[in-house]
Protein backbone atom coordinates (compact mmCIF):
# COMPACT_ATOMS: atom_id res chain seq x y z
CA UNK A 1 0.00 0.00 0.00
CA UNK A 2 1.16 3.47 -0.46
CA UNK A 3 1.21 5.47 3.11
CA UNK A 4 2.05 9.14 4.20
CA UNK A 5 2.94 9.24 8.09
CA UNK A 6 2.20 12.74 9.30
CA UNK A 7 4.89 13.27 12.23
CA UNK A 8 8.21 11.47 12.82
CA UNK A 9 9.42 11.33 16.24
CA UNK A 10 8.96 7.86 18.82
CA UNK A 11 5.71 6.66 17.01
CA UNK A 12 5.85 7.89 13.65
CA UNK A 13 9.50 6.74 12.59
CA UNK A 14 8.84 3.39 14.25
CA UNK A 15 5.48 3.26 12.37
CA UNK A 16 6.98 4.54 9.34
CA UNK A 17 9.65 2.22 9.00
CA UNK A 18 8.00 -1.19 9.84
CA UNK A 19 5.61 -0.23 7.61
CA UNK A 20 8.12 -0.09 4.93
CA UNK A 21 9.82 -3.23 6.32
CA UNK A 22 6.58 -4.89 5.44
CA UNK A 23 6.46 -3.99 1.95
CA UNK A 24 4.76 -1.08 1.70
CA UNK A 25 5.71 2.53 0.16
CA UNK A 26 5.65 4.96 2.73
CA UNK A 27 6.57 8.66 3.31
CA UNK A 28 7.12 10.47 6.51
CA UNK A 29 6.33 14.35 6.82
CA UNK A 30 7.61 16.42 9.97
CA UNK A 31 7.56 20.10 10.14
CA UNK A 32 10.93 20.27 11.24
CA UNK A 33 13.12 20.64 8.48
CA UNK A 34 16.18 19.80 10.29
CA UNK A 35 14.93 16.58 11.78
CA UNK A 36 13.85 15.75 8.04
CA UNK A 37 17.48 16.97 6.77
CA UNK A 38 19.17 14.60 9.08
CA UNK A 39 16.99 11.26 7.80
CA UNK A 40 17.44 11.85 4.43
CA UNK A 41 21.10 11.92 5.29
CA UNK A 42 20.91 8.78 6.97
CA UNK A 43 20.60 10.24 10.34
CA UNK A 44 18.43 9.09 13.11
CA UNK A 45 17.42 12.04 15.09
CA UNK A 46 16.11 9.77 18.25
CA UNK A 47 17.72 6.32 19.78
CA UNK A 48 15.72 3.23 19.72
CA UNK A 49 17.21 -0.04 19.33
CA UNK A 50 17.06 -1.38 16.11
CA UNK A 51 15.82 1.40 14.08
CA UNK A 52 18.83 2.61 12.24
CA UNK A 53 19.25 -0.47 10.64
CA UNK A 54 15.64 -0.75 9.45
CA UNK A 55 15.80 2.69 8.54
CA UNK A 56 18.66 2.59 6.12
CA UNK A 57 17.60 -0.45 4.71
CA UNK A 58 14.01 0.47 3.67
CA UNK A 59 15.43 3.99 2.92
CA UNK A 60 17.98 1.93 -0.40
CA UNK A 61 15.48 0.15 -1.13
CA UNK A 62 13.04 2.92 -1.87
CA UNK A 63 10.21 2.45 0.31
CA UNK A 64 10.74 4.77 2.94
CA UNK A 65 11.33 8.43 1.99
CA UNK A 66 11.37 11.63 3.99
CA UNK A 67 9.79 15.45 3.48
CA UNK A 68 8.38 18.47 5.23
CA UNK A 69 5.89 18.97 2.30
CA UNK A 70 2.78 17.20 3.71
CA UNK A 71 0.60 17.74 0.33
CA UNK A 72 3.77 16.39 -1.45
CA UNK A 73 3.92 13.44 0.82
CA UNK A 74 0.63 12.17 1.02
CA UNK A 75 -0.34 13.32 -2.95
CA UNK A 76 0.14 9.55 -3.40
CA UNK A 77 -1.11 7.94 -0.12
CA UNK A 78 -4.18 5.42 0.15
CA UNK A 79 -3.65 5.94 3.84
CA UNK A 80 -2.47 8.85 5.69
CA UNK A 81 -1.38 8.09 9.62
CA UNK A 82 -1.13 11.01 12.04
CA UNK A 83 1.47 10.60 14.38
CA UNK A 84 2.08 13.92 15.73
CA UNK A 85 2.58 14.71 19.62
CA UNK A 86 -0.68 15.31 21.70
CA UNK A 87 1.30 17.16 24.57
CA UNK A 88 -0.24 18.04 27.84
CA UNK A 89 -2.31 21.42 27.70
CA UNK A 90 -2.69 24.30 29.95
CA UNK A 91 -5.83 23.19 31.35
CA UNK A 92 -4.54 19.09 31.80
CA UNK A 93 -6.15 18.18 28.76
CA UNK A 94 -4.19 17.14 25.65
CA UNK A 95 -3.17 20.24 23.36
CA UNK A 96 -4.54 19.03 19.79
CA UNK A 97 -3.36 21.70 17.96
CA UNK A 98 -1.22 19.36 15.98
CA UNK A 99 -3.82 17.15 15.39
CA UNK A 100 -6.33 19.82 13.91
CA UNK A 101 -3.29 21.87 11.45
CA UNK A 102 -2.32 18.12 9.90
CA UNK A 103 -6.10 17.66 9.32
CA UNK A 104 -6.31 20.80 8.36
CA UNK A 105 -3.83 20.54 6.04
CA UNK A 106 -4.88 17.35 4.69
CA UNK A 107 -8.20 18.09 3.66
CA UNK A 108 -7.12 21.29 1.88
CA UNK A 109 -4.82 18.72 -0.47
CA UNK A 110 -7.73 16.01 -0.77
CA UNK A 111 -7.69 14.92 -4.33
CA UNK A 112 -9.33 11.51 -3.76
CA UNK A 113 -10.25 9.13 -1.21
CA UNK A 114 -7.91 8.51 1.40
CA UNK A 115 -8.45 6.91 4.94
CA UNK A 116 -6.74 8.99 7.75
CA UNK A 117 -5.67 7.18 10.63
CA UNK A 118 -4.83 8.78 13.73
CA UNK A 119 -2.09 7.15 15.72
CA UNK A 120 -1.72 9.95 18.30
CA UNK A 121 -3.27 9.50 21.28
CA UNK A 122 -6.21 11.47 20.87
CA UNK A 123 -8.88 12.19 24.10
CA UNK A 124 -12.68 10.65 23.49
CA UNK A 125 -14.44 12.35 20.56
CA UNK A 126 -11.21 14.02 18.71
CA UNK A 127 -12.05 10.90 15.57
CA UNK A 128 -15.65 12.79 15.11
CA UNK A 129 -14.74 16.18 15.66
CA UNK A 130 -11.72 15.61 13.07
CA UNK A 131 -14.77 14.48 10.38
CA UNK A 132 -16.60 17.65 11.06
CA UNK A 133 -13.60 19.80 10.83
CA UNK A 134 -12.37 18.63 7.64
CA UNK A 135 -15.51 17.92 5.91
CA UNK A 136 -16.10 22.19 6.34
CA UNK A 137 -12.93 22.52 4.06
CA UNK A 138 -13.13 19.29 1.00
CA UNK A 139 -15.98 18.02 -0.74
CA UNK A 140 -13.51 14.94 -1.45
CA UNK A 141 -14.76 11.74 0.24
CA UNK A 142 -12.49 10.36 3.24
CA UNK A 143 -12.49 8.61 6.30
CA UNK A 144 -11.10 8.87 9.65
CA UNK A 145 -9.97 5.75 11.96
CA UNK A 146 -8.44 5.39 14.97
CA UNK A 147 -5.56 3.33 15.53
CA UNK A 148 -3.92 4.11 19.02
CA UNK A 149 -0.32 2.48 19.09
CA UNK A 150 0.97 0.33 22.27
CA UNK A 151 4.54 0.57 21.39
CA UNK A 152 7.04 0.83 24.13
CA UNK A 153 10.32 3.24 23.94
CA UNK A 154 13.50 0.68 23.76
CA UNK A 155 11.55 -1.86 22.66
CA UNK A 156 9.23 0.05 19.76
CA UNK A 157 10.33 -2.41 16.84
CA UNK A 158 9.43 -5.64 19.01
CA UNK A 159 6.68 -4.23 19.86
CA UNK A 160 5.38 -2.38 16.58
CA UNK A 161 6.10 -5.93 14.47
CA UNK A 162 4.47 -8.62 17.37
CA UNK A 163 1.70 -6.39 18.98
CA UNK A 164 -0.18 -7.96 21.89
CA UNK A 165 -2.80 -6.85 19.57
CA UNK A 166 -4.22 -4.30 17.39
CA UNK A 167 -6.89 -1.83 18.28
CA UNK A 168 -8.83 0.23 15.15
CA UNK A 169 -11.67 2.31 15.64
CA UNK A 170 -13.94 3.15 12.23
CA UNK A 171 -17.31 3.41 11.45
CA UNK A 172 -17.44 1.69 7.66
CA UNK A 173 -16.49 -2.11 7.39
CA UNK A 174 -14.39 -0.96 4.54
CA UNK A 175 -12.29 1.05 6.78
CA UNK A 176 -11.83 -1.88 9.23
CA UNK A 177 -10.66 -4.21 6.01
CA UNK A 178 -8.25 -2.15 4.77
CA UNK A 179 -6.38 -2.36 8.22
CA UNK A 180 -7.19 -5.43 8.74
CA UNK A 181 -5.26 -6.14 5.39
CA UNK A 182 -2.23 -3.43 6.41
CA UNK A 183 -2.00 -5.42 9.88
CA UNK A 184 -1.88 -9.07 8.46
CA UNK A 185 2.28 -9.49 8.37
CA UNK A 186 2.37 -8.18 11.87
CA UNK A 187 -0.63 -10.49 13.27
CA UNK A 188 0.51 -13.48 11.77
CA UNK A 189 1.08 -15.51 15.78
CA UNK A 190 -2.59 -15.21 16.43
CA UNK A 191 -2.70 -11.58 17.80
CA UNK A 192 -6.04 -10.30 17.64
CA UNK A 193 -6.98 -7.28 15.68
CA UNK A 194 -9.56 -5.73 17.62
CA UNK A 195 -12.07 -3.96 15.34
CA UNK A 196 -14.77 -1.59 17.76
CA UNK A 197 -16.40 2.32 17.70
CA UNK A 198 -13.59 5.24 17.10
CA UNK A 199 -14.73 6.36 20.74
CA UNK A 200 -13.93 2.94 22.27
CA UNK A 201 -10.27 2.45 20.31
CA UNK A 202 -9.90 6.29 21.92
CA UNK A 203 -10.60 5.31 25.44
CA UNK A 204 -8.46 1.88 25.30
CA UNK A 205 -5.55 3.62 24.59
CA UNK A 206 -6.23 6.21 28.18
CA UNK A 207 -7.50 3.16 30.21
CA UNK A 208 -4.46 0.89 29.20
CA UNK A 209 -2.18 4.10 30.25
CA UNK A 210 -4.09 4.62 33.40
CA UNK A 211 -4.05 0.81 34.71
CA UNK A 212 -0.30 0.59 34.17
CA UNK A 213 0.39 4.09 35.79
CA UNK A 214 -2.12 2.93 38.85
CA UNK A 215 0.08 -0.97 38.72
CA UNK A 216 3.32 1.53 39.54
CA UNK A 217 1.66 3.84 41.91
CA UNK A 218 0.26 1.55 43.83
CA UNK A 219 3.57 -0.63 44.52
CA UNK A 220 5.57 2.60 45.29
CA UNK A 221 2.91 3.17 47.83
CA UNK A 222 3.37 0.01 48.95
CA UNK A 223 6.95 -0.20 49.24
CA UNK A 224 6.92 3.30 50.77
CA UNK A 225 5.08 1.61 53.88
CA UNK A 226 7.00 -1.42 53.60
CA UNK A 227 10.01 0.62 54.55
CA UNK A 228 8.52 2.10 57.71
CA UNK A 229 7.99 -1.02 58.57
CA UNK A 230 10.87 -3.73 58.00
CA UNK A 231 8.95 -5.27 55.63
CA UNK A 232 11.25 -5.70 52.11
CA UNK A 233 8.84 -5.23 49.01
CA UNK A 234 10.83 -7.76 47.45
CA UNK A 235 9.50 -10.54 49.57
CA UNK A 236 6.09 -8.91 49.53
CA UNK A 237 6.06 -9.08 45.75
CA UNK A 238 6.55 -12.36 45.94
CA UNK A 239 3.79 -13.11 48.18
CA UNK A 240 1.48 -11.63 45.98
CA UNK A 241 2.53 -12.28 42.92
CA UNK A 242 2.27 -15.53 42.27
CA UNK A 243 -1.65 -14.83 43.26
CA UNK A 244 -2.86 -15.11 39.22
CA UNK A 245 -5.39 -12.62 40.31
CA UNK A 246 -2.41 -10.32 40.79
CA UNK A 247 0.74 -11.64 39.02
CA UNK A 248 4.24 -10.35 38.61
CA UNK A 249 4.19 -7.98 35.41
CA UNK A 250 4.89 -4.20 36.00
CA UNK A 251 5.06 -3.98 39.46
CA UNK A 252 8.12 -3.09 40.46
CA UNK A 253 8.76 -0.03 42.83
CA UNK A 254 10.87 2.75 41.78
CA UNK A 255 11.54 6.41 41.39
CA UNK A 256 8.23 6.84 39.92
CA UNK A 257 6.79 7.16 36.15
CA UNK A 258 8.23 9.23 33.35
CA UNK A 259 8.35 10.01 29.72
CA UNK A 260 5.93 10.85 27.38
CA UNK A 261 3.14 8.95 27.72
CA UNK A 262 2.27 7.67 31.36
CA UNK A 263 2.05 11.31 33.00
CA UNK A 264 0.31 13.29 30.55
CA UNK A 265 -2.05 10.57 29.63
CA UNK A 266 -3.13 10.20 33.05
CA UNK A 267 -3.75 14.27 33.71
CA UNK A 268 -5.92 14.01 30.10
CA UNK A 269 -7.92 10.85 31.93
CA UNK A 270 -8.63 13.08 34.90
CA UNK A 271 -9.49 15.93 32.41
CA UNK A 272 -11.73 14.45 30.31
CA UNK A 273 -13.52 13.11 33.28
CA UNK A 274 -13.62 16.73 35.37
CA UNK A 275 -15.26 17.73 31.52
CA UNK A 276 -17.83 14.90 31.75
CA UNK A 277 -18.60 15.67 35.40
CA UNK A 278 -17.40 11.92 36.37
CA UNK A 279 -15.25 11.35 39.89
CA UNK A 280 -11.75 10.62 39.07
CA UNK A 281 -10.41 10.14 42.67
CA UNK A 282 -8.40 7.05 41.58
CA UNK A 283 -6.88 8.32 38.29
CA UNK A 284 -6.18 11.99 40.48
CA UNK A 285 -4.48 9.98 43.33
CA UNK A 286 -2.06 8.08 41.25
CA UNK A 287 -0.50 11.00 39.38
CA UNK A 288 -0.29 12.73 43.11
CA UNK A 289 1.52 9.50 44.49
CA UNK A 290 3.73 9.74 40.87
CA UNK A 291 4.79 13.38 42.11
CA UNK A 292 5.27 12.28 45.44
CA UNK A 293 7.31 9.49 44.46
CA UNK A 294 9.51 11.34 41.58
CA UNK A 295 11.33 13.19 44.96
CA UNK A 296 11.93 9.78 46.40
CA UNK A 297 15.67 9.79 45.96
CA UNK A 298 16.44 13.19 46.29
CA UNK A 299 14.62 12.79 50.29
CA UNK A 300 16.93 10.50 51.26
CA UNK A 301 19.51 11.69 49.56
CA UNK A 302 18.98 15.36 51.23
CA UNK A 303 18.33 13.52 54.56
CA UNK A 304 22.13 11.69 54.16
CA UNK A 305 23.52 14.82 54.28
CA UNK A 306 21.47 16.22 57.15
CA UNK A 307 19.33 18.81 54.53
CA UNK A 308 23.00 20.38 53.75
CA UNK A 309 24.48 19.10 49.97
CA UNK A 310 26.53 21.82 50.16
CA UNK A 311 30.51 20.91 48.91
CA UNK A 312 28.81 17.45 48.24
CA UNK A 313 29.32 15.55 45.39
CA UNK A 314 26.65 13.09 43.86
CA UNK A 315 27.03 10.60 41.15
CA UNK A 316 23.97 9.78 39.13
CA UNK A 317 23.55 6.70 36.91
CA UNK A 318 20.62 6.68 34.57
CA UNK A 319 18.93 9.90 33.21
CA UNK A 320 16.32 8.47 30.45
CA UNK A 321 13.00 8.09 31.24
CA UNK A 322 13.26 4.48 31.18
CA UNK A 323 16.79 2.18 29.68
CA UNK A 324 17.11 1.79 26.03
CA UNK A 325 15.80 5.42 25.20
CA UNK A 326 17.38 8.58 24.81
CA UNK A 327 13.35 10.29 26.17
CA UNK A 328 14.03 12.29 29.13
CA UNK A 329 10.47 13.61 28.83
CA UNK A 330 9.17 14.00 32.42
CA UNK A 331 12.07 11.77 33.79
CA UNK A 332 12.50 11.35 37.57
CA UNK A 333 16.22 11.68 37.36
CA UNK A 334 14.90 15.53 36.03
CA UNK A 335 13.62 16.06 39.90
CA UNK A 336 16.74 14.77 41.70
CA UNK A 337 19.35 16.80 39.67
CA UNK A 338 17.04 19.80 39.84
CA UNK A 339 16.96 19.24 44.19
CA UNK A 340 20.56 18.42 44.38
CA UNK A 341 21.19 21.46 42.25
CA UNK A 342 19.17 23.49 44.33
CA UNK A 343 20.39 22.37 47.70
CA UNK A 344 24.03 22.85 46.66
CA UNK A 345 25.28 19.40 45.58
CA UNK A 346 27.88 19.17 42.85
CA UNK A 347 26.93 16.30 40.37
CA UNK A 348 28.10 13.99 37.34
CA UNK A 349 26.15 11.94 35.53
CA UNK A 350 26.12 9.15 33.34
CA UNK A 351 23.68 7.64 30.67
CA UNK A 352 24.47 5.31 27.67
CA UNK A 353 22.16 7.73 25.78
CA UNK A 354 20.00 10.61 27.12
CA UNK A 355 23.15 12.92 27.59
CA UNK A 356 22.60 15.21 24.84
CA UNK A 357 19.12 15.96 25.83
CA UNK A 358 20.07 16.90 29.14
CA UNK A 359 23.58 19.16 28.19
CA UNK A 360 20.63 21.23 25.87
CA UNK A 361 18.90 21.49 29.44
CA UNK A 362 21.35 22.18 32.02
CA UNK A 363 24.83 22.98 29.95
CA UNK A 364 27.64 23.42 32.40
CA UNK A 365 25.80 22.79 35.64
CA UNK A 366 26.68 19.40 35.49
CA UNK A 367 29.81 17.18 34.86
CA UNK A 368 29.00 14.37 31.84
CA UNK A 369 30.73 11.66 32.28
CA UNK A 370 31.41 8.97 29.22
CA UNK A 371 31.57 6.09 31.03
CA UNK A 372 30.00 4.96 34.66
CA UNK A 373 32.61 4.72 36.50
CA UNK A 374 34.09 8.19 35.39
CA UNK A 375 30.65 9.72 37.12
CA UNK A 376 31.55 7.95 40.61
CA UNK A 377 35.19 9.53 41.08
CA UNK A 378 35.55 11.57 44.07
CA UNK A 379 31.28 11.46 44.62
CA UNK A 380 30.02 10.93 48.34
CA UNK A 381 26.83 9.19 46.70
CA UNK A 382 25.78 7.51 43.67
CA UNK A 383 21.80 7.56 42.98
CA UNK A 384 21.01 5.16 40.49
CA UNK A 385 17.83 6.50 38.37
CA UNK A 386 17.31 4.17 35.36
CA UNK A 387 18.07 0.77 34.99
CA UNK A 388 20.34 0.65 32.33
CA UNK A 389 21.60 -3.06 31.67
CA UNK A 390 24.88 -2.50 32.06
CA UNK A 391 24.51 -0.96 35.94
CA UNK A 392 22.95 -4.07 36.73
CA UNK A 393 26.62 -6.26 37.60
CA UNK A 394 28.93 -3.10 37.77
CA UNK A 395 32.28 -4.79 39.36
CA UNK A 396 31.67 -2.97 42.82
CA UNK A 397 35.56 -3.20 44.30
CA UNK A 398 36.35 -0.58 41.41
CA UNK A 399 33.17 1.59 42.91
CA UNK A 400 34.38 1.01 46.24
CA UNK A 401 37.76 2.45 45.25
CA UNK A 402 36.28 5.41 42.86
CA UNK A 403 33.60 6.66 45.61
CA UNK A 404 34.81 9.28 48.19
CA UNK A 405 32.06 7.34 50.32
CA UNK A 406 30.70 3.91 49.70
CA UNK A 407 27.29 5.31 49.54
CA UNK A 408 24.38 3.99 46.82
CA UNK A 409 20.94 5.51 46.51
CA UNK A 410 19.36 2.79 44.25
CA UNK A 411 15.88 4.14 42.93
CA UNK A 412 15.81 0.36 40.77
CA UNK A 413 16.17 -2.08 43.61
CA UNK A 414 19.29 -3.78 40.89
CA UNK A 415 21.23 -5.33 44.20
CA UNK A 416 21.02 -7.29 47.12
CA UNK A 417 21.10 -5.48 50.29
CA UNK A 418 22.96 -8.38 52.06
CA UNK A 419 25.68 -8.33 49.73
CA UNK A 420 25.95 -4.31 49.41
CA UNK A 421 26.11 -4.35 53.44
CA UNK A 422 28.56 -7.09 53.31
CA UNK A 423 31.12 -5.29 50.79
CA UNK A 424 30.74 -2.35 53.06
CA UNK A 425 28.10 -0.14 50.84
CA UNK A 426 25.48 1.85 52.63
CA UNK A 427 23.22 0.74 50.72
CA UNK A 428 19.51 1.98 50.36
CA UNK A 429 16.51 0.94 47.91
CA UNK A 430 13.11 1.34 47.37
CA UNK A 431 11.22 -0.65 50.12
CA UNK A 432 13.89 -2.58 51.14
CA UNK A 433 15.11 -4.36 54.38
CA UNK A 434 19.02 -3.06 54.17
CA UNK A 435 21.62 -4.63 56.98
CA UNK A 436 23.97 -2.49 58.23
CA UNK A 437 27.18 -2.23 56.55
CA UNK A 438 30.07 -4.08 57.60
CA UNK A 439 32.99 -1.85 58.51
CA UNK A 440 35.28 -1.59 55.04
CA UNK A 441 38.36 -4.28 55.72
CA UNK A 442 41.88 -2.86 56.11
CA UNK A 443 43.43 -2.08 52.79
CA UNK A 444 40.48 -0.02 51.01
CA UNK A 445 41.44 3.26 50.25
CA UNK A 446 39.07 5.64 49.78
CA UNK A 447 38.99 8.34 47.87
CA UNK A 448 39.52 10.88 49.93
CA UNK A 449 42.07 9.82 51.62
CA UNK A 450 43.90 9.15 48.09
CA UNK A 451 43.29 12.50 47.04
N1 LIG B 1 6.42 7.83 22.57
C1 LIG B 1 5.71 6.75 22.87
O1 LIG B 1 6.21 5.79 23.47
C2 LIG B 1 4.25 6.66 22.48
C3 LIG B 1 3.60 5.42 22.55
C4 LIG B 1 2.26 5.36 22.17
C5 LIG B 1 1.60 6.49 21.77
N2 LIG B 1 2.25 7.70 21.72
C6 LIG B 1 1.52 8.87 21.25
O2 LIG B 1 1.91 9.10 19.90
C7 LIG B 1 1.94 10.51 19.63
C8 LIG B 1 3.33 10.91 19.16
O3 LIG B 1 4.25 10.66 20.21
P1 LIG B 1 5.82 10.74 19.99
O4 LIG B 1 6.46 10.30 21.25
O5 LIG B 1 6.17 10.07 18.71
O6 LIG B 1 5.99 12.31 19.82
P2 LIG B 1 7.27 13.10 19.29
O7 LIG B 1 7.21 14.42 19.94
O8 LIG B 1 8.47 12.24 19.41
O9 LIG B 1 7.00 13.24 17.72
C9 LIG B 1 5.99 14.03 17.18
C10 LIG B 1 6.49 14.56 15.84
O10 LIG B 1 5.43 15.24 15.19
C11 LIG B 1 5.95 16.35 14.52
N3 LIG B 1 4.88 17.31 14.24
C12 LIG B 1 4.17 18.04 15.13
N4 LIG B 1 3.27 18.80 14.48
C13 LIG B 1 3.41 18.53 13.16
C14 LIG B 1 2.78 19.01 12.00
N5 LIG B 1 1.82 19.93 12.07
N6 LIG B 1 3.16 18.52 10.80
C15 LIG B 1 4.15 17.60 10.74
N7 LIG B 1 4.80 17.12 11.80
C16 LIG B 1 4.44 17.58 13.01
C17 LIG B 1 7.02 16.87 15.47
O11 LIG B 1 7.96 17.69 14.83
C18 LIG B 1 7.64 15.56 15.98
O12 LIG B 1 8.72 15.16 15.18
C19 LIG B 1 1.50 11.18 20.92
O13 LIG B 1 0.11 11.39 20.87
C20 LIG B 1 1.82 10.14 21.98
O14 LIG B 1 1.00 10.28 23.12
C21 LIG B 1 3.57 7.79 22.06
Amino acid sequence: MKIAVIGTGYVGLVTGTCLAESGNDVVCVDKVVAKVEMLQAGKIPIYEPGLAELVHRNARDGRLKFTTDLPLGMAEAELVFIAVGTPQGDDGGANLEGIWAVGREIAENLTGPKTIIIKSTVPVGTNAELARRMAALTEVPFDIASNPEFLKEGAAIDDFNKPDRVVVGARRPEVIEQLQELYRPFLRTERPFLAMTPESAEMTKYVANCMLATKISFINEMANLCERYQADINEVRRGIGHDQRIGFSFLFPGVGYGGSCFPKDVRAAIHMARLAGVPSALMEAVDAVNDAQKDVLARKILEHFEGDARGKTVAIWGLAFKPRTDDIREAPALVLIDRLLAAGASIRVHDPEAIPNVKELYGDRLIYCDRPYGALEQADALAIVTEWNEFRTPDFEVMLRLLRKPVIFDGRNLYEPEQMAELGFTYQGIGLVVPEPTPLEEGYAPAASRA
